[in-house]
């Protein structure tokens, strides 16, 4: 089988993925986003499967688009990436789907944006609609920072800061949420995030603990993968004061260096099983086409 895996760095993510690969005996092509040409007319790809792991969003989304068009499978797809890559998008595609989701707004200037926080009521919360790890995302306490946020967002911010994302805060018990892993159409297992902030991302110093996957858990988190078009995805959910379970956000190049002991899976393992089976044309997402009729 011709593996392909698209990366920037090997981080300790990528060393325990291409450790697996070695386990298997299958070989493969490390392709550096920093080195690739794609010759955008003629180019073939002679892989059986690509597994994507850049850290650009642009650069995986793109590569991962000409991989698709060529019919080349990859983990994940163009279409799960350009989904999960967009907030906007992925909260509307958890509704479309009926996953539960906290209340949303959409607004494409600093006075609609404002009428939106004062309807959700404060705290809300804006995020840029592209962005990871916790950045630039903000918990607007009351009008006047509201206002101050929404001017330094229209004057300073770049291009995707002109899409307003906002929500409503949810008041997340006990200071953690779910980070749940998908694989294909199992939850394979979920950790805690515990922070004293209210952003919880263990890029930012949230503590990671063993979360039991319940049915509900399951079930929720199995939906959300679903609902962005399947794949390996690690899935955001918040547990709220009455005991619903609420998906955030989906990840698409998901990061699981602090999961794997904390739950006793073997995450990597796991994902190139899924990897293999993709390779091998045992699983096709989307009947059978790689990228979806809307793309
Ligand atoms: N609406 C919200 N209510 C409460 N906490 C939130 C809300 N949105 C985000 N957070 C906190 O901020 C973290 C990062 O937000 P998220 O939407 O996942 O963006 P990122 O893509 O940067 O991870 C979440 O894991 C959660 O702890
Ligand atoms: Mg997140």
């Amino acid at each position: 089988m011709r593996i392909g895996v698209l990366l920037s760095r090997v981080r300790v993510e990528e060393k325990l993925l291409l450790a697996e690969l070695e386990r298997h005996g299958a070989g493969y092509t490390l392709l550096d986003d920093r080195e690739l040409v794609f010759d955008l007319n003629a180019g073939t790809y002679a892989f059986d499967v690509i597994l994507e792991r850049s850290i650009h969003h642009s650069r995986a989304l793109y590569a991962l688009k000409a991989f698709n068009d060529r019919d080349v499978p990859t983990v994940n797809t163009y279409h799960v990436a350009r989904i999960c890559g967009d907030k906007v998008l992925t909260t509307q595609a958890l509704i479309k789907h009926d996953v539960p989701t906290p209340r949303t707004r959409m607004a494409f200037t600093a006075e609609s944006a404002l009428a939106a926080i004062e309807e959700l009521g404060y705290p809300a919360v804006l995020k840029p609609a592209i962005g990871s790890w916790g950045r630039l995302i903000a918990k607007v306490n009351d009008r006047e920072a509201a206002e101050a946020l929404l001017e330094h967002k229209e004057i300073l911010g770049s291009y995707h800061h002109s899409i307003f994302y906002i929500q409503e805060y949810v008041k997340k018990p006990n200071g953690r949420d779910i980070r749940s892993f998908v694989v294909g159409d199992t939850c394979i297992c979920a950790i805690y995030r515990t922070s004293g902030h209210w952003i919880t991302n263990t890029a930012r110093g949230g503590a990671a603990s063993n979360c039991p996957v319940t049915p509900e858990l399951a079930q929720i988190s199995v939906a959300a993968a679903q609902a962005v078009g399947g794949g390996v995805l690690a899935v955001d959910v918040f547990e709220t004061d009455d005991g619903q379970l609420l998906v955030n956000e989906v990840n698409y190049t998901m990061e699981f260096r602090n999961s794997i002991d904390t739950t006793g899976v073997n995450i990597p393992a796991l994902v190139i099983e899924y990897v293999l089976a993709v390779g091998h044309g045992a699983i096709v997402p989307h009947n059978g086409r790689w990228t979806m009729s809307d793309d």
